[in-house]
């Protein structure tokens, strides 16, 4: 496994690697790389036969600077695991490589960012948009792997790929969870031990809901029975919890079921965790 920081060393490998034949699969991470990032990886690697993952902690999509300042930076370890999922290639660009002093441009996605995660944090998915698009033009992957754990990322990264035709196989992979059940994330770590416990009650509540709706259950309905589920923990503070159709992430009240997404985020003892189950899950990864 080869680490390099340069744009011109990327360019160079992957030049390389696809003049000897070889397809190239693409993850990109913030680093803090946990069991969700291995199993990206993993898929990657069973996919192309030169895999690369960048890590970079993107300043870009944070819209608050503590949340950029705390976000855990595991440099050895991620470099470890990477090495054991069998990745050829990490890139670990700096800052100024990816916003050199004069960059002066960002991708705008449309309605798909303005509800859910797009309220709550403006500019997010600018920032977010912006550098995945800008690492997808220097890796020139054939297939790039992202976590349907962020719903809504995938559903714009898709998108964006999509509507400025960028040539590249968006793939989602199922999200990773812990025996209780608790979505894996960067954040977990962060957790105190009694916020760790409560935390797993967001995806017992989702997945309690995506069963009614799948047993026929009216979908506003679902949601309110899980929202009131959910305040009675006071230690838990709801940012939202909604039912959207999975490709156009508006609202699901009452029309079928079968395409529905249950999507919450709460800050549980100071952490803001997401999470989401399809009522109908995709028998395959979704791309
Ligand atoms: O999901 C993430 O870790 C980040 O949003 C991504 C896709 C690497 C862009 O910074």
């Amino acid at each position: 496994m080869r680490i390099v920081t340069t744009i011109a060393d990327v360019r160079t490998a992957v030049r390389d690697a696809k003049s000897a034949g070889r397809a190239v699969s693409f993850v990109p991470t913030m680093g803090a790389l946990h069991g969700g990032h291995a199993s990206l990886l993993h898929r990657a690697r069973k996919e192309g036969s030169f895999v690369v993952a960048s890590i970079f902690v993107n300043p870009l999509q944070f819209n608050d600077p503590n949340d950029l300042a705390a976000y855990p930076r595991t440099a050895e370890a991620d470099e470890a695991l990477c090495k054991s999922a069998g990745v050829d290639l990490v890139w670990r660009p700096t800052a100024e490589t990816i916003y050199p002093a004069d960059f002066d441009t960002r991708v705008e996605p449309g309605k798909l960012a303005a509800g859910l995660e797009g309220l709550h944090r403006p500019g997010h998915f600018g920032g977010m948009a912006t550098v995945v698009l800008k690492l997808l033009n220097v890796v020139t992957p054939d297939v790039a792997f992202f976590g349907l754990k962020d719903f809504q990322q995938f559903a714009i990264v898709r998108r964006m790929v999509r509507d400025l035709d960028v040539p590249v196989k968006i793939v989602g992979c199922p999200t990773v969870r812990e025996e209780d059940g608790l979505a894996m994330s960067s954040r977990n770590a962060k957790l105190s031990p009694e916020s760790r416990m409560l935390a797993a009650h967001l995806s017992r509540v989702i997945h309690a809901a995506a069963r009614a709706m799948r047993s026929g259950e009216r979908a506003d309905r679902a949601r309110d029975l899980a929202f009131s589920d959910l305040s009675s923990q006071s230690a838990i503070e709801i940012e939202y919890l909604e039912v959207v159709d999975r490709d156009s992430l508006l609202p699901v009240v009452d029309e079928p079921t079968a395409n529905a997404v249950v999507l919450v985020a709460a800050v549980v003892g100071g952490i803001r965790l997401i999470d989401n189950v399809e009522v109908v899950p995709r028998d395959k990864d979704s791309s």
